[in-house]
């Protein structure tokens, strides 16, 4: 069974009230609860994990290493900067799909760049909690092709 690890960075615990207007009302909890279906439909195995701190998405992506087949990834706001986590997703050889709600080619320019998309298999974006829904579609197709 394809095994996806979720994982979401900084502020993303506070969807459904943060800034509905850009992320919608959507809670974290819905979204893993509708990966959760699908991922059953797909008859794969998926877990998650969140944090506001870049050191322990580090670690988790670490770990995630040959535990998983592939990572859906949603790095929040250090997607514009961290070269840190750029290093380690370039450092696993476990695929990782990174993952927006907002499209972050059309908001202020600073979103516009990723740090950490040149070393990913893809990128999603700008399709609110859909977005996750379709990287986990991605990742179990990555994972079943590997
Ligand atoms: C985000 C986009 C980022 O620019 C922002 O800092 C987030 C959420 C998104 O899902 O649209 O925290 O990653």
């Amino acid at each position: 069974m394809i095994r996806v690890l979720v994982m979401s960075g900084p502020n993303l615990n506070l969807l459904g009230g943060r800034e509905p207007d850009v992320y919608g009302t959507t809670s974290l909890g819905d979204i893993e609860a509708a990966l959760s279906s699908r991922a059953a439909e797909l008859d794969a195995q998926v877990s998650f994990a969140q944090s506001n701190h870049e050191g322990v998405l580090i670690d988790a992506l670490q770990a995630a290493d040959g535990q998983y087949d592939a990572v859906v990834f949603n790095p929040g706001a250090f997607t514009h900067y961290s070269y840190a986590i750029r290093d380690a997703v370039a450092s696993v050889s476990v695929p990782v799909i990174e993952v927006h709600l907002s499209n972050i080619s059309a908001r202020e320019s600073f979103r516009s760049v990723s740090v950490i998309a040149p070393v990913c298999a893809g990128q999603i974006s700008g399709f609110g909690a859909a977005s996750y829904v379709l990287g986990l579609e991605a990742a179990v197709d990555l994972g079943r092709s590997a």
